[in-house]
């Protein structure tokens, strides 16, 4: 049943008094000790949602339900085409597992605020880690299985986990991929030595064991299981890593109780879904619509959810998503446009679509990157239901914009557009000095602070950084790093990074990383990475690069080497694949790279050349390179109102 009130209400409301509005958001949830404070202020000046009140997400996700008398409902339905195995779990069976492996977690060491490492596939196994890890209050990093060691010990010696728990590998179509090996060369790599490693053995690639640090992840679950612990609101749930601009990737830190009130919100507000209703969730469990949108949030609604162990395509075929909605009732879809991209590219016709009863579906949702309007209309016209585009963060953990379909009075979706501001969210567009901008105007997004509960606090052991990157580029606001426009009748338009940011395939990456890994190589002398447009994953990155002087490798072997070494270092997810050799790069006279151009080159847009070019030459001689090279033919990126 749809709540009594209607958007423009609620979202005034919670602009009006955001702290009462949460507050009663908040009554919807069991909380051991009952919050002081509904919004706080910390000892940097940070808003803290909730301060003084204890509860536990794992409590939340699963106790509860059990004593509400739907242990028996399904709470997760595993399905592996690249297995062949499916599984139902209920919530009784689910919070028994957890209950456990929480045990076995404590058995091994892992106590209270201790950092746990996961890095595993999309596997039920991974969902009772994470909900094991928040019942006793250790704080997992969940770290996406096509990551390579070196960005694992990063993140290893980041978090400094006391735990690590791997899976002994994942599918990838028909390909094994060891995991064990990548752990144990980033341990290697890593200063910080965490003291186990718990591995759940899989029955396509068995792992070896090392004596005294490595433990069976089925030893754990041979513990006796032990309650939810009650932790403070503000404790911290997990980390989750994220591209910045640089190598160092962020540690956004998300905590219980803000988190909690937020996804519950969501699920109900945004998603329109009930307990009992089904949710599928094409992504990783390693991204932040993994964590909110498999795990957390339907786990929170008392929804059952969907894990899907496979791709939207080749496993076995384009139409597996559409399987999944028929054979379990799905009612709401959530998935990044690049898969609907890659579905629509092998079954551009729906002939298998439509060899599936879709009937439940009531809704597909999209986010992760901007979805392009002709693929909006294909999936509309394919799927006759509501598509909507919405736009979140690592950072928000839950959508900023978006069409509310379980609120009354809201505008429809529209192409192009991620939709209205969610309640608690305050969203402008600002000129360069933080001034609001026409509608029709692009500029900078932002969001008034204080961030509504679920957002992050902060960043993990980075206050300085968290402040820096976020809030003192706009004193009073949350800079998003993403640029956009608002129409004239309201719609919000999201048109990409406007820092050195890339969305390949909806995964986040950091074009300074990337040049970091070129700029290495004994050849190199200097680079730049952009991010070009395609086709299926929206973008991908490529390097132009500028040799030293008396260097005579060709680009041939010089892209061999660097392809690898971008693969070796950050992981295939990168896709990176196309290095252009060029004589020099267009600079600014003060020797600033002309990233925006170089952009706009590669992308075949028009633009004006920079009055502040130092050598105008040099842009005819890289768009011939890129014409070689078959670069510079765009899809679909212009503005669409
Ligand atoms: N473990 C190991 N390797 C992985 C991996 C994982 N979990 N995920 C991806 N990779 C590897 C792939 O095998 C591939 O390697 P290759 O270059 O050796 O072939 C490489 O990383 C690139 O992967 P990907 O971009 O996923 O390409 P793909 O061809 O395998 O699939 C799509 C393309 C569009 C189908 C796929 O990217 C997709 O489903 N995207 C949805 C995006 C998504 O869920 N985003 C989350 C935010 S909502
Ligand atoms: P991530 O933190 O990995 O979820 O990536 C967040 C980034 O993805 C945002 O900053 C945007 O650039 C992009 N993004 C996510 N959703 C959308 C959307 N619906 N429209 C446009 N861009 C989006």
């Amino acid at each position: 049943m749809k709540p009594a009130c209607s958007y423009a209400a609620t979202h005034a409301a919670s602009l009006a008094d955001p702290a009462g509005f949460w507050a009663a958001q908040a009554t919807h949830l069991h909380w051991d000790k009952q919050p002081e404070n509904p919004l706080s202020q910390d000892a940097n000046g940070f808003y803290r949602w909730f301060a003084g009140g204890e509860l536990n997400t794992s409590f939340l996700c699963l106790d509860h339900h059990v004593q509400q008398g739907r242990g028996d409902q399904p709470a997760l339905l595993y399905d592996s085409p690249v297995t062949r195995t499916r599984r139902s779990y209920s919530y009784a069976e689910l919070l028994d597992l957890t209950a456990r492996f929480a045990g076995g977690l404590r058995e091994i060491g892992v106590a209270m605020g201790d950092r746990v490492i996961i890095y595993m596939p999309n596997v039920p196994e991974a969902v009772v880690a994470m909900l094991a890890c928040a019942r006793i209050g250790a704080v997992h990093s969940v770290v996406f299985g096509g990551f390579a060691p070196h960005e694992l010990a990063v993140r290893i010696d980041d978090a400094r986990p006391s735990a690590i728990i791997c899976a002994s590998g994942g599918m990838e179509f028909d390909r094994v991929i060891p995991y064990k090996p990548l752990v144990d060369e980033a341990l290697a790599k890593a200063t910080h030595k965490p003291a186990h490693v718990v591995v759940l053995q899989r029955e396509f690639v068995t792992a070896e064991l090392q004596a005294g640090r490595d433990v069976d992840y089925q030893t754990l679950l041979r513990a006796a299981p032990v309650p939810a612990l009650p932790v403070p609101a503000t404790h911290p749930l997990y980390i989750l890593y994220t591209s910045g601009t640089t190598g160092r990737p962020k540690g956004v830190v998300r905590d219980h109780g803000g988190h909690a009130v937020a996804l519950r919100f969501s699920m109900e507000a945004i998603y329109d879904l009930a307990p009992g209703d089904v949710i599928f969730t094409g992504s990783d469990i390693g991204w932040a619509v993994g964590h909110s949108y498999i795990v957390y949030g339907p786990l929170l609604r008392g929804c059952t959810s969907v894990l899907f162990e496979g791709k939207p395509v080749r496993t076995p075929d384009a139409g597996t998503f559409w399987r999944l909605v028929q054979d379990y009732q799905v009612q709401v879809m959530f998935t990044a446009p690049t898969a609907i991209r890659a579905i629509k590219k092998e079954d551009s016709d729906g002939r298998l679509a439509r060899q599936y009863n879709l009937s439940s579906l009531r809704h597909l949702f999209l986010a992760g990157e901007r979805c392009d309007p002709a693929t909006y209309a294909w999936a509309q016209q394919l799927l006759g239901v509501p598509v909507v585009d919405h736009w979140w963060q690592t950072e928000s953990g839950w959508p900023m914009l978006a069409t509310l379909v379980g609120l009354e009075g809201m505008p429809a979706p529209r192409a192009g557009s991620a939709g209205h501001p969610v309640p608690g969210y305050d969203v402008h567009i600002l000129d360069e000095v933080g001034e609001p901008v026409a509608p029709g105007t692009t500029g900078l997004v932002a969001v008034k602070l204080p961030l509504p509960p679920g957002c992050f606090p902060t960043l993990w052991n980075d206050d300085a950084r968290f402040h820096e990157s976020y809030l003192a580029p706009f004193p009073g606001y949350y800079l998003s790093g993403d640029g956009g426009y608002r129409d004239h009748e309201g719609y919000t338009y999201i048109m990409g990074r406007v820092d050195d940011v890339i969305n390949v395939a909806g995964h986040r990456l950091s074009t300074g990383e990337i040049e970091e890994i070129l700029a290495a190589h004994p050849a190199v002398a200097e680079c730049a990475v952009l991010g070009i447009a395609d086709s299926l994953r929206g973008q991908v990155p490529m390097g132009l690069v500028v040799l030293k002087d008396g260097q005579t490798i060709g680009e041939g072997q010089l892209e061999k080497e660097l392809v690898a070494a971008v693969r070796a270092t950050i992981g295939a997810l990168a896709c990176f694949r196309t290095v252009l050799c060029v004589a020099r790069l267009p600079k600014t006279r003060s020797g600033k790279i002309l990233r925006k151009t170089l952009r706009q080159l590669a992308d075949g847009e028009d633009f004006a050349l920079p009055a502040t070019i130092d050598d105008p030459g040099i842009l005819d001689e890289i768009r011939a390179g890129l014409a070689r090279r078959g670069v510079g033919v765009a899809f679909e990126t212009t503005k669409s109102t």
